[in-house]
């Protein structure tokens, strides 16, 4: 039976950390602030940022929100995103994706200025990550290792195995599992042989989109299972991509969904925003 890796209580010492360091940093005068933009009434998306503000709360940040109609045009936000560039009081910028149809994601993560970036998506925080001398981690990724840390997790030498080829989890989730020397593959819609593959993995992050997709005979008894999804069953309740209740008799540590990366992910931000925050004001 697989030990389950609590993220709430990883997140939680990491958001102390993160008030803590907050506390120095606002009795020289300095408040970290954080400026969410969310387009349109997606329910996830208004669950994710308010989540996002509350934990802005908690450690002892600013935060400002935008939430703009669904039919806002790219041009709009744009204007919006450079009236925060600007903006020597904001810190970080966070624009929750997905955005609606007419607007180009693309465009509005190249025109976010790189330096508070803190969702780590520019091609320029990108590249910092490929190469590895990164300021800003991506959130997710970054979260899922902090979890694998938390049980000493080794990675070195592990065959660590990707569902999900995503520019949000997937490609950034290959690098930092690269970076500490796992043999990393990364398998999508198109892979052939997925489960000979998933069978392989010492270290499996599984980040499809589709409720309960990872089961049991899909794993190798003792690895290890990293839940990156977050879907509604048939019964509309919270899911993983991994059929948690199957998987957890093979695998010798999983996540939770909800209470596994998902809180995390949150406390990455966090990090990244006090970061830009020092960095914007040249404390290391
Ligand atoms: N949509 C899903 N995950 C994320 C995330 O980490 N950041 C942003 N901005 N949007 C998302």
């Amino acid at each position: 039976m697989a030990k389950i890796i609590d993220g709430k209580a990883v997140s939680a010492m990491i958001k102390e950390s993160v008030a803590q360091q907050t506390k120095e940093l606002v009795s020289s005068g300095i408040k970290p602030k954080l400026a969410v933009v969310i387009v349109g009434d997606d329910s996830a998306s208004r669950v994710y940022v308010n989540n996002k503000k509350k934990a802005c709360e908690v450690v002892g940040f600013e935060s400002v929100e935008y939430a703009l109609s669904k039919d806002t045009t790219q041009e709009e936000l744009l204007k919006l995103i450079e009236k925060l560039n600007n903006d020597k009081s904001v810190n970080g910028i966070l624009c929750q994706l997905p955005l609606p149809k007419q607007i180009d994601e693309e465009a509005i993560i190249t025109a976010i200025s790189p330096l508070k970036d803190v969702d780590a998506f520019h091609a320029e925080n990108v590249g910092h990550i490929m190469i590895g001398n990164y300021t800003f981690l991506p959130c997710t990724p970054a979260g899922v290792m902090e979890l694998l840390k938390s049980e000493n997790i080794e990675i070195e030498g592990k065959n660590c195995v990707i569902i999900g080829r995503s520019n949000i989890v997937g490609k950034p989730m290959s690098m930092l599992l690269l970076q500490k020397n796992g043999t990393v593959t990364i398998c999508h819609s198109k892979t052939k042989n997925l489960k000979e593959i998933t069978k392989s993995a010492d270290i499996l992050v599984a980040a499809i989109g589709v409720a309960k997709f990872v089961t049991a005979d899909m794993i190798k008894p003792g690895a290890v299972v990293i839940d990156v999804g977050m879907n509604r069953d048939e019964n509309g309740k919270l899911c993983g991509d991994v059929d948690f209740d199957d998987v957890k008799q093979t695998a010798s540590y999983i996540t939770p969904v909800p209470g596994g990366v998902g809180p995390m992910t949150i406390a990455m931000l966090m990090q990244n925003t006090l970061m830009a925050a020092k960095k914007q004001n040249n404390i290391n």
